[in-house]
């Protein structure tokens, strides 16, 4: 039995649930690479880790969308689903959960929550005035809209006047403990900027918030009266809750938060942290269930500074850019080239200025012509250099030893530009090193020891940065640990953590005299700019 205690060696998160009005795009892949890179790098700490995810299937915006086609809002919902399981695949995603709130276990679960919340005298009947994106799936403050009743975020869509008897929760309740909640810990809301936002947000007033619809039908029926439909997102937000039952449980809450809750981390994009922030901590107050530790809204994929949606039709498609590049050069682009919280451009030819210049030349260039010195100058045998004999003002050595504390700290902090910026760093000054030290006349020399000590610690200094990057770039990771003689693939590896953990693969001198070096083969093919550009 998989029993979990809630200790400081476990890790739990969330990608928010995806509407499945369409296929996933690249907005929706881009949350998602990141919660992987972060679960996989709580992997390599030696922790247990769980990373949920699924799709988030009820609503108005749904069940429109599959009417617009002809089909059942649940035949459409199965196939959309089944987009982000392969998506997820594509995209090497090591999720641990994926739950879709269509489930029946899901209603058992919102229902025993409904019923608490309505118990704590937090529901009740009132009359429901205002503008609705359906897009959105929120109602609008008139001032917050632009010309023409559009939606500022769905800037292409109309706002629709909603005028009808609602049942509300009690969010006006709630201010001064989410101020409180906000103020005792500062860290709840990251990063600061959003935390400043939902404070300014909350300091104007909060005002309850309906939780039922009366004509839609595609949704659960409110518990204390089935004639309205609960609201999506109070149904939604649950769907993390019921992510946590093992397939054996009963659905109760009791179950669903015996072992994980409450989860570390909610990574949503900006657009979603009032939900997150604000309305979730409530509802959780409301049903006597602990507070997640953190919830961090990153910014938005944009494309001539309009966010990238499937409402706007200026998407990129994730499955034809993985088709063309490869997963490990997509993740690593994102969370490499944009500054986790802020928004990001895609520009395809600076995609591929980038992986040209760090993953095909600065590091695989360097591991390749790395391995054909040793294979020429050594025999092809690793170098039997002990850590010891360098000293630790070597240059790369010298970074080396500090390096996986400042990676471990920037992946802490979802810092993943960071991350990746001190580990290219380390490549760089290998490649620089390697130019200055000039193996090939050392070895003209005679000088053996002095080349076999330069080509250990180029090696050494690429094995390095292969394990710091594998959160983010896991196969090319795993490659490059096959050519330096680790055996089994590195991913299996770092997926249990038990051969490679952090605390002795995380640092500088692992390599030994005893490991076979594997063939030397391009890690990352060149890519060459479309003629057009
Ligand atoms: N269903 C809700 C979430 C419920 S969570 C209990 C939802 N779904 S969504 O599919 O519209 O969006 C999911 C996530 O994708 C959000 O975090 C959103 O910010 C993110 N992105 C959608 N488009 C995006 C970009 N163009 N750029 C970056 N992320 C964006 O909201």
């Amino acid at each position: 039995m998989n029993q979990v205690n809630k200790t400081e060696k476990t890790f739990a998160l969330t990608t928010p649930l995806y509407y499945v009005n369409d296929l996933p795009h690249i907005g929706s892949a881009y949350t998602t690479i990141a919660a992987d890179a972060v679960v996989r790098f709580q992997r390599l700490l030696g922790r247990r880790a769980l990373l949920i995810t699924g799709t988030d299937e009820h609503g108005q915006k749904i069940q429109r969308t599959a009417e617009s086609k002809g089909r059942s809002p649940q035949s459409f919902s199965d196939e959309m689903s089944l987009g982000f399981v392969s998506l997820w695949k594509l995209l090497d995603i090591q999720y641990d959960r994926f739950i879709r709130t269509t489930s029946p276990r899901h209603e058992l679960i919102v229902k025993e929550f409904f019923e608490r919340v309505w118990k704590s005298g937090d529901i009740y009947q009132g009359q429901q005035k205002g503008w609705y994106c359906v897009s959105c799936e929120e109602f609008k403050e008139e001032r917050e809209l632009l010309e023409g009743h559009r939606c500022p975020i769905h800037t292409n869509k109309e706002v629709e006047w909603r005028g009808e008897q609602n049942y509300f929760f009690r969010l006006s309740k709630y201010q001064t403990q989410l101020q409180a909640l906000y103020a005792s810990r500062p860290d709840f809301i990251q990063p600061t900027s959003r935390r400043n936002e939902v404070l300014n947000f909350v300091e104007g007033g909060l005002q309850d918030f309906s939780i039922s619809r009366i004509n839609v039908d595609w949704g659960f029926p409110v518990p204390s009266d089935p004639n309205h439909t609960l609201y999506v997102w109070f149904d939604a937000l649950l769907g993390y809750v019921t992510a946590l039952l093992e397939p054996e449980d009963e659905p109760t809450l009791e179950n669903a938060t015996a072992k994980w809750w409450p989860v570390n981390l909610h990574l949503i994009g900006k657009d979603i942290l009032r939900f997150h922030a604000v309305y979730w901590p409530a509802m959780l107050m409301s049903g006597g269930l602990p507070l997640p530790d953190r919830v961090f809204g990153h910014g938005f994929l944009t494309k001539n500074g309009q966010k990238m949606g499937k409402s706007l039709g200026n998407t990129l498609d994730p499955v034809a850019l993985v088709g063309r590049y490869g997963s490990d050069a997509v993740r690593y682009y994102f969370l490499k080239e944009i500054e986790f919280g802020k928004d990001g451009d895609f520009n395809e030819s600076r995609f591929i200025n980038i992986l040209n210049a760090d993953l095909a030349n600065d590091l695989g260039n360097l591991l390749n012509r790395t391995l054909n010195m040793v294979k020429k100058y050594c025999a092809g045998n690793l170098p039997s250099i002990a850590n010891d004999d360098i000293s630790s003002d070597h240059p790369l050595k010298s970074i080396g030893l500090h390096l996986g504390e400042q990676v471990r700290n920037a992946y802490e902090a979802l810092a993943f530009n960071q991350a990746c910026e001190a580990v290219l760093l380390l490549v760089q000054v290998s490649n620089k090193f390697i130019d200055e030290q000039a193996p090939w006349s050392l070895y003209k020399q005679g000088k053996q020891q002095a080349v076999e000590q330069v080509l250990y610690a180029v090696l050494e200094s690429v094995r390095l940065a292969a394990y710091l990057l594998s959160p983010i770039i896991p196969s090319i990771s795993s490659d490059i640990y096959q050519q330096l003689g680790f055996g089994i693939n590195f991913n299996e590896q770092i997926k249990t953590s038990i051969a490679a953990p952090f605390s002795i693969h995380g640092t500088w001198g692992v390599l030994s005299a005893q490991q076979k070096l594997g063939e030397p083969k391009p890690i990352f093919k060149r890519i060459e700019l479309p003629k057009n550009d």
